[in-house]
């Protein structure tokens, strides 16, 4: 890598660790102190003064050392000047539901799409004082020390992570089938209510693999970079290319890809036939 851009990509990365450390202080300060727990306009979308102040920190701190970037920021929206090629993507408390009950698997992420393609990404669990860090190219760490993705090769002996959309209710498309079969052919399938950790947790081989649908960019932006570089793979459910705005995401430590990617699709048959053996 040339030398100035890898010094780039430091900088930056420095950059998303100001941000999500200096956030992670305000998640610690304001924890089981909530006054305002709001709901969004889509049912059981939270929104708190955590949310609010731990955004309005990182955005002070963006727009000081990077003032010439695009923000994304999921309580503020876009933010910043357009003909940038270089767009921050901040989630300023990843797991709302989560800190919202008193129950601490939370972080903040902040990463960094250049020409749409994330290549800086920071992910600080402050209850757990770990910070996820990636820069393309440079490799992925936990607490400055070098993450890799797990060894696991077989399904069977996976611990898988997954979610449910707040549009749950809405659609057919629950993830309800899929969360059943998986359960039933791997070691288990935790869901713990914050993408951007399930991602962080793939990345340095506590899960196997992660699936998902519903999810924004702020996300899994700094996530994707640190999977990728931890070695792992990301893609669309069926494996092509992953477009970030559609939200639905398949990450796995490379060796279960497409043994996950095809269990996604035979979940709702397998489903069906378990219920009408069962004769339920
Ligand atoms: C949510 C979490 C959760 C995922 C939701 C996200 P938020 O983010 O990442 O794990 O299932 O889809 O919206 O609302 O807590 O920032
Ligand atoms: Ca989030
Ligand atoms: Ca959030």
């Amino acid at each position: 890598m040339h030398k100035q851009v890898q010094h780039e990509l430091e900088i930056l990365l420095e950059v998303a660790t100001e941000a999500v450390m200096t956030a992670g202080v305000v998640l610690q300060d304001l924890w089981g102190k909530l006054e305002t727990i709001e709901e969004k306009d889509r049912s059981g979308d939270l929104v708190t003064e955590a949310d609010k102040t731990a955004e309005a920190a990182i955005l002070k701190i963006l727009r000081r050392r990077v003032p010439q970037h695009q923000i994304l920021a999921e309580e503020s929206g876009l933010l910043g000047i357009d003909e940038s090629n270089y767009l921050w993507v901040v989630d300023p408390l990843d797991g709302t539901t989560n800190y919202a009950h008193g129950y601490p698997i939370s972080a903040v992420s902040v990463g960094l799409l250049v020409e749409g393609i994330p290549q800086v990404g920071a992910i600080y669990d402050p209850f757990r004082k770990e910070l996820f860090r990636a820069a393309k190219g440079l490799g992925a760490t936990l607490n400055y020390r070098p993450i890799q993705v797990s060894k696991t090769t077989e399904l069977s002996n996976s611990l898988l992570v997954t979610g449910f959309a707040y549009d749950r209710r809405d659609t057919q498309d629950t993830n309800y089938p899929e969360f059943c079969y998986l359960t039933h052919i791997t070691q288990g399938v935790r869901r713990t209510g914050s993408a951007a950790l399930d991602l962080a947790n793939v990345a340095c081989g506590r899960f196997d693999g992660y699936w998902e649908k519903g999810l924004s960019p702020w996300d899994i932006s700094a996530g994707v970079i640190i999977l990728e570089e931890a070695g792992g793979k990301i893609s669309a459910y069926d494996g092509s290319t992953l477009i970030l705005k559609s939200g639905k995401l398949l990450a796995t430590n490379g060796h279960i890809h497409h043994v996950l990617s095809q269990a996604l699709n035979e979940a709702l048959p397998w489903l069906r036939n378990f219920y009408q053996a069962k004769s339920l």
